[in-house]
């Protein structure tokens, strides 16, 4: 292979390295891509029968406070001005989320004011409780009537576990806000790319320097560059090891997908479904995340169905468990990848953590900075 660089994985995180290595650094870059499509799991397609663009691995929203990654981003694609807000089904009612005075006064029955429905909180939020448990935890944070309502069955889908049998540590916080504010996110900057996230990842890869080789593993390459090129790998991290550590625990989704006759169904683009009962955790409406293309059809729309379950072998890894056994088993790894050399690890799959796109970007450009110019360019 002839390259300056080999990047494992097109996601935001590997595309952006890309773009800055051949456009800022003048490097020939090489993108290797498992997966059939560029853009990891950001990926999206609008749907042939209705022309409604959906988010393959599941809804993706754009926002950040991060000043270089708004201007970056903003390089490749304009935003609309979509703001993200997300509902909550309890029985057979509906609040919105995450928890504000909005929910806290449609669930008690009654108008609050900030201050009272403070009181009111911290009251539920003294009972007695066990805080190693996530659902001690929660009551701490919330209340009991709160946690019944919002997070007890919703948790128990997620984690297939019961909440009482799972460790505090998995809630850092429950943020609740005392005013009528149901924007989802808190961030500066909100918005979803105007031509779709597909467009957007097209127009980073598309550099002269820049080769993207779509179906290829990695690890069946007939001549790795490992040793000769230098290497970005964005790739599971227990698998570039061979898993000889033991695999890193991750959970997954199934997602199901239908067209429906009408032209609404739900009247949002995110609906949360908090009872144990109901076997998927939320259900996405993806008409509403562009309300202002005039081309969707009135006759029919594309839900997804989420369903969320423990990865196995076989599985796309979504989100890293990071049990006590996982994080030992993670130092390890690092103490490898650390010592690997002419290899750079990044990415959520690459560094086994949680990120968003806004963070997969920003760690990019940084890896750039820190570790990809050398001192002459600086
Ligand atoms: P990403 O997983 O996107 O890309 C890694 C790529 O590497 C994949 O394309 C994979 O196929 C490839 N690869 C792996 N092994 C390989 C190998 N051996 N050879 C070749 N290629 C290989 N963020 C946000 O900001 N707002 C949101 O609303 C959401 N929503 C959301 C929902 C769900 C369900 C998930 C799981 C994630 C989100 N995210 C999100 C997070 C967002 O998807 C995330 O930030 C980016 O995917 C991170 O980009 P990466 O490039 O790190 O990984």
């Amino acid at each position: 292979m002839r390259a300056d660089l080999v990047v494992v994985g097109s996601g935001f995180f590997g595309l952006t390295v890309a773009e800055r290595a051949a456009a800022e650094l003048g490097m020939d870059v090489v993108v290797v891509e498992r997966r059939d499509h560029l853009g990891g799991n950001a990926f999206s397609e609008f749907e042939p029968a209705t022309g409604i663009e959906v988010h393959r691995y599941g809804s993706h929203l754009f926002h950040t406070s991060n000043e270089r990654v708004w201007r970056y981003a903003n390089r490749f694609t304009a935003f609309t001005d979509y703001r993200h807000r997300v509902l909550s089904v309890v029985g057979d009612r509906v609040y919105p989320l995450p928890i504000s005075l909005a929910t806290i006064c449609a669930y008690f029955g009654r108008m609050m004011s900030p201050a009272e429905a403070r009181r009111l909180i911290a009251e539920q939020a003294a009972e007695q409780v066990d805080v190693g448990t996530l659902e001690g935890r929660a009551i701490s944070l919330i209340g009991r009537p709160l946690y019944e309502a919002f997070v007890r069955g919703y948790t128990a889908k997620q984690w297939q576990t019961d909440p009482r049998e799972l460790p505090g540590d998995v809630i850092s916080r429950l943020p609740v806000r005392y005013t009528f504010d149901t924007r989802y996110f808190n961030d500066l900057y909100e918005g979803l790319p105007v031509d779709g996230y597909t467009a957007w990842l097209e127009r980073m890869a598309d550099h002269p320097r820049i080769e993207v080789r779509l179906g290829v593993d990695f690890f069946e390459l007939d001549d790795s560059p490992v040793g000769t090129i230098p290497v970005v790998y964005t790739g599971p991290l227990d698998r570039y090891f061979g898993y000889t550590e033991g695999r890193l625990g991750w959970r997954t989704l199934d997602f199901e997908l239908e067209i429906k006759s009408v032209a609404d169904f739900q009247g949002a683009a995110v609906v949360n479904y908090a009872d144990a009962e109901v076997p998927y955790t939320r259900i996405h409406e993806f008409r509403h995340f562009h309300p202002e293309r005039d081309h969707y059809p009135d006759d029919r729309t594309v839900i997804m169905r989420e369903y969320s379950r423990f990865a196995g072998p076989g599985d796309e890894p979504y989100y890293p468990i990071n049990s006590p056994a996982d994080r030992r088993m993670l130092a390890r790894y690092r103490e490898r990848a650390k010592a690997e050399r002419g290899v750079l690890f990044g990415g959520r799959l690459g560094t086994y953590r949680y990120l968003d796109m806004h963070m997969a970007i920003g760690s990019a450009l940084s890896m750039v900075d820190n570790r990809l110019r050398v001192p002459a360019q600086r």
